[in-house]
């Protein structure tokens, strides 16, 4: 891939901001360089902008090198990013399956980027590689693919994954890869040493249970990942998430154990679910949240929320006629949620 033709000229023109922490690695015994309060209560500095001691203890979990990996406020940062560092707004577009996740699309809108959306196959939530390419033109610049997908669960193989990075090698393809865990499929992050415009992302949201500390992954190649560097926000990841973090990345085991309870609960709580008569379908599911088809998508819902249980309406997505997302709880939220649904 050629890079100087997909990045946006203004980007690969950019001097990027430097902070006096970029310039200076090491410990000092003064630091007056950058208007702090010099009073220690342990939040007064600055973070480390390329916050290096998290990014230390991932990439050896990922099978990455420290260069091949962006962190930010949430896999939701790094997606606007994508847009910012390759589209040019008002010219260029972007593809993807439908339905996705929302995200893809609103950060198009927000970056003036035309989003086509083409449908997965009903019911299967396939992928239809050969409608994707029929979008795909000289000014498609990424091509976005969740993997598990959101809203309905289901993985792609790694070979079709492999062979969409392979067929578009003029356009980044984004594989978001937020419910990973859940999945016995393999991550694609081992392909990111063969393939130049393969973006993966993950989150600390789902399986590591830190969804409020606001914490995303991007990796790709060190190239790539420069160009993400040199746009975010200087200190785009706070001191408080970076600790916490690397309290989190030292105790793999908690989260290994969490999506363990995460797997037999979701198959305990469709086992259930499939009991009740208004459940009609509850689509195969590689992440950490059910598909369910209900006779009225919109009744149940706002019954569920009149006993304080808040699930997803997907009723008015897509493909998603009369649906509901239902992610797995604790066992108590589970059996809370289907003794609600048996009284309805
Ligand atoms: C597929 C997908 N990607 C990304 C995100 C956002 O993750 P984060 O919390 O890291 O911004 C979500 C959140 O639900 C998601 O479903």
């Amino acid at each position: 891939m050629n890079l100087q033709q997909i990045i946006r000229p203004n980007i690969l023109a950019l001097a990027p901001y430097s902070c006096a922490r970029d310039e200076f690695k090491g410990e000092a015994s003064v630091y007056v360089d950058a208007n702090e309060n010099p009073y220690n209560n342990g939040i007064n500095r600055y973070p480390d902008p390329r916050q290096l001691k998290v990014k230390e203890l991932l990439a050896p979990l990922k099978g990455v090198a420290v260069e091949q990996i962006f962190l930010g406020n949430g896999s939701d940062e790094a997606i606007d990013l994508v847009y910012r560092i390759f589209c040019r707004p008002g010219v260029d577009n972007v593809v993807a399956p439908a339905p996705t996740y929302g995200m893809y699309q609103v950060c198009a809108e927000v970056n003036d980027v035309e989003y086509r959306a083409v449908p997965l196959q009903a019911e299967t939530f396939a992928l239809d590689v050969e409608a994707l390419a029929a979008k795909v033109d000289a000014n498609t610049k990424v091509i976005w693919v969740c993997s598990p997908n959101n809203p309905s669960g289901n993985a792609y193989s790694q070979e079709q994954l492999i062979s969409i990075v392979q067929r578009f090698p003029d356009q980044i393809v984004v594989v978001d890869e937020a419910y990973i865990d859940f999945s016995a499929i393999p991550s694609m992050t081992s392909q990111l040493d063969k393939f130049d415009n393969l973006i993966v992302l993950q989150t600390f949201s789902k399986a590591w249970g830190c969804a409020a500390m606001r914490l995303g992954i991007a990796m790709a190649s060190a190239k790539i990942i420069s160009f993400f560097n040199n746009v975010k926000y200087p200190y785009n990841v706070n001191e408080l998430t970076q600790n916490q973090a690397i309290k989190v990345l030292n105790d793999v085991k908690r989260k290994e154990r969490h999506v363990e309870e995460i797997l037999s609960q979701r198959e305990i709580l469709r086992e259930l679910l499939l009991t009740l008569p208004c459940v009609k379908k509850i689509y195969p599911s590689d992440a950490n949240f059910l598909l369910v088809k209900v006779s009225d998508a919109n009744g149940t819902y706002k019954y569920l929320q009149s006993k304080g249980i808040i699930v997803r309406n997907r009723n008015k997505v897509q493909l998603c006629e009369n649906c509901l997302r239902i992610t797995v709880g604790t066992p108590e939220e589970n059996a809370e949620l289907f003794e609600a649904m048996k009284a309805l």
